[in-house]
């Protein structure tokens, strides 16, 4: 049986996001916007370059603007992009109150149409917006997923990578917390072949890739001008999407609900989670040290100031 995916959204992010899965070969992907023309003509290109890029995956795009989801229905994923993007000098926070209402128009939508299916949210302010598809579906917990760990990690690993002059495959890193300039690196669990980042650079280097990392959305930003980083961010949501159709049961550093877990309640923050065919299938506690829990208790302060803004 054919998998399915809706990718909500069909600006850069959205449409990279539909590319790879496409170009993987991972699903048939409906993308859709509440543009005319624009979801349909990006669809039709991917479908183009299908005979060259060798896959039978199709996408179809439709427009939303009439409230019709109709063409969505049995998605086993949704990814929902849409959203204002984040221009120069606006804080990922600065979007929350536009972004809750898109969130929340798209997913009463595809709860709808596609009831048994996966959120995975991209939208920021992410977590908060997780939190959102999350009481707005009232779907499980395990169905509602944010995704900026992988892409913040993805950044931490890129810069370890530079440093050391070593293959980005060789180097393996985490950041929790909530995606925001307060999410938490953590370089003792983050390696390079296996050895700890403490072990192989000065402090001094460690906290200027930290830094990096946390600015790692605003250096893209400032450096496009007119929208923010698609490349990694799309890369990231694939990722996820490749282990829950997959059923890899992969450990990736995801925005999830958690009820106590890392003494948190009643907040999605980013976290390890086993990703696979159920969603989130675990959330993995790890041993922090008092600083690092100290962070992300910082962090998922932030993030809880923005989900009682919203009164969610
Ligand atoms: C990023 O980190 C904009 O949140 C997005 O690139």
């Amino acid at each position: 049986m054919r998998k399915k995916v809706t990718v909500v959204g069909s600006g850069f992010v959205g449409s990279t996001t539909a590319q790879r899965i496409v170009d993987m070969e991972l699903a048939d992907v409906v993308i859709t916007d509440i543009l005319e023309g624009v979801p349909a003509g990006k669809a039709l290109d991917m479908c183009e370059s299908g005979p060259i890029t060798r896959t039978d995956s199709r996408a179809a795009g439709i427009s939303t603007n009439t409230g019709d989801y109709s063409a969505t229905a049995g998605s086993d994923i949704v990814v929902i992009t849409a959203g204002f993007p984040r221009k120069p000098g606006m804080s990922r926070d600065d979007l929350l109150k536009a972004n809750y209402n898109v969130v929340k128009a798209v997913v009463e939508q595809i709860v709808r149409h596609s009831p048994e299916c996966i959120i995975i949210i991209v939208t920021n302010p992410l977590d908060a917006m997780a939190q959102a598809a999350f009481k707005v579906s009232g779907f499980p917990k395990q169905r509602v997923i944010g995704m900026a760990g992988v892409l913040d990690s993805a950044r931490m690993s890129a810069f370890v990578a530079m440093e050391c002059n070593v293959s980005v495959e060789n180097v393996h890193s985490f950041v929790l917390g909530g995606h925001g300039d307060d999410m938490v690196p953590l370089p003792r669990y983050s390696t390079v072949a296996g050895i700890p980042l403490p072990d192989l650079l000065p402090k001094e280097r460690i906290d200027a890739i930290v830094d990096r990392t946390r600015k790692g959305g605003a250096e893209i930003v400032n450096l496009l001008k007119t929208g923010s980083a698609y490349y990694a961010p799309s890369a990231a949501a694939v990722e996820m999407v490749e282990a829950i159709l997959k059923d890899k049961k992969k450990i990736l550093p995801c925005a999830a609900y958690l009820t106590g877990e890392y003494g948190i309640n009643g907040l999605f923050v980013g976290v390890p989670v086993k990703l696979g065919a159920k969603g989130v299938e675990e959330i993995i506690q790890i041993k922090l040290t008092a600083e690092e829990n100290a962070a992300l208790q910082k962090s998922s302060a932030s993030v809880r100031e923005l989900v009682s803004v919203l009164g969610i």
